[in-house]
């Protein structure tokens, strides 16, 4: 019989125990629908599916790996809204793909990275002045990597509030399913203003460009920059997050990082290889028969593809279970891979490179200020974390 997707952990760290099956890379898998689908675990077999175009990414053909809360319109089952392109196939998403990379620039990454680097210090010189015992979470983890969608979208300073606290309530942990349809028809209205400001007022931001482009509705913009705020917000925040916390429990590790005897950007791909945040994986729906590891994935079979699972795979990647800084992580799956391969990762790195490295520097006697096992984390969400981060210097 198919079990369901393992989700108790014995430690923050680590993927569930029962999750990998060395054995076996493909197993059978309940989804909660009472479906019974697909769990893939090994990397070789993850990339493969990830790879594989015939694996489907729309939206109403996908189905809830575990249960929680969703809003009515962005949901599995219903077609994605206009724009939406992570839950669409080529050519749909081919179009959108493209538009976007027209815009993720290695120019615009670079004029970010001041801006990054600012909106960093600025929240460290906040801490300083605070004071310890702080929550690193609320003081730094989660105001950076929204402050930063409010550049790259062009969100004007005294709007931020707004924008900030809608997008809060629409990612936040206990909202309830009314909370969180209120936030997406608030956030829904803001943006659409936003878009016709910009197509009045045109400035050097990835909205602007793409109003230039010309290529795209109103709708379709407000559901790109929506898009954005949901898959890099959130996803960065719990970086930040947790790999504080795994530092924190690493201080020999930390005290590399912070005297550059590893290099940053090294540290940056073993964090995301080992915390591996997105941690019920991404899911895919075989559109017609395909073969995968000697067994027939039938049309309408959904697949769940592990990325912790895949990450800690002893095939691919040696001592998959420790965390060292100065080890080889490339070709990680954290990000994805193929055609949906994360559009924001120059710029998670960017803000994950700038943000360890000034946080130990800036408080080099940073620790937890309660017991780790007293660090609540985010075992139900879809994006692993840690719900507060208590410290003090
Ligand atoms: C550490 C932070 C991040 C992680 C771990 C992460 C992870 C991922 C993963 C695994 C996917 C692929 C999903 C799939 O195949 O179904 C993805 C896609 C995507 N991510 Fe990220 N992401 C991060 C940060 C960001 C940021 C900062 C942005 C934008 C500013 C962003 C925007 C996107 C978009 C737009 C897609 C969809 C791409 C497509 O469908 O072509 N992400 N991300």
């Amino acid at each position: 019989m198919a079990a369901v997707l393992p989700t108790r952990r014995d430690n923050p760290f680590d993927p569930p125990p029962d999750l990998a099956d060395e054995e076996r890379p493909l197993r059978r898998l309940a989804f909660p629908d009472g479906h019974t689908g697909w769990l893939v675990t090994g990397y070789a077999l993850a990339r493969a599916v990830l790879a594989d175009v015939r694996f489907s990414s729309r939206l109403e053909l996908r189905r809830q790996v575990v249960r929680r809360t969703e809003t009515d319109e962005i949901r599995p089952g219903k077609p994605a809204p206009p724009g939406f392109f992570i839950a669409m196939d080529p050519p749909d998403h081919t179009r959108y793909r493209r538009l976007l990379t027209g815009q993720f620039t290695v120019r615009r990454m670079n004029q970010l990275r001041p801006r990054v680097e600012q909106i960093v210090d600025e929240h460290l010189d906040a801490m300083e002045r605070t004071g310890p015992p702080t929550d690193l979470v609320s003081a730094f983890a989660l105001p950076i990597p929204s402050l930063v969608i409010c550049e790259l979208l062009g969100v004007p300073y005294a709007d931020r509030q707004r924008f900030q606290h809608d997008s809060a309530v629409l990612l936040s942990l206990d909202a309830t399913v009314e909370d969180a349809n209120a936030a997406l028809a608030s956030l829904t209205g803001y943006l659409a203003g936003l878009v016709e400001r910009k197509r009045r007022e045109p400035a050097d931001d990835l909205l602007s460009g793409l109003i230039e482009g010309g290529e795209l509705t109103g709708d379709e913009l407000v559901g790109v920059a929506m898009l954005l705020l949901i898959a890099g917000h959130e996803t960065t925040a719990n970086m930040l997050g947790l790999g504080t916390f795994a530092l924190l429990t690493h201080p020999d590790q930390a005290d590399d990082l912070r005297s550059g005897r590893v290099d940053e950007d090294k540290a940056v791909e073993e964090l995301l290889r080992w915390l591996s945040v997105i941690q019920f994986g991404t899911t895919r729906t075989a559109a017609e028969d395909v073969e995968l590891g000697g067994e027939v994935i039938r049309a309408g079979e959904s697949v769940a593809i592990s990325v912790p699972a895949a990450n800690r795979d002893p095939e691919r990647f040696a001592e998959p279970g420790s965390l060292d800084l100065g080890a080889d992580a490339h070709g990680h799956l954290a990000f994805g891979h193929g055609v949906h391969q994360c559009l924001g990762q120059q710029l998670a790195r960017i803000e994950m490179r700038v943000a360890y490295g000034a946080l130990f520097r800036r408080f080099p006697a940073l620790r937890l200020a309660v017991p780790p096992q007293e660090v609540p984390l985010r075992d139900d969400m879809s994006i692993y974390g840690v719900h507060s981060l208590p410290v003090e210097w």
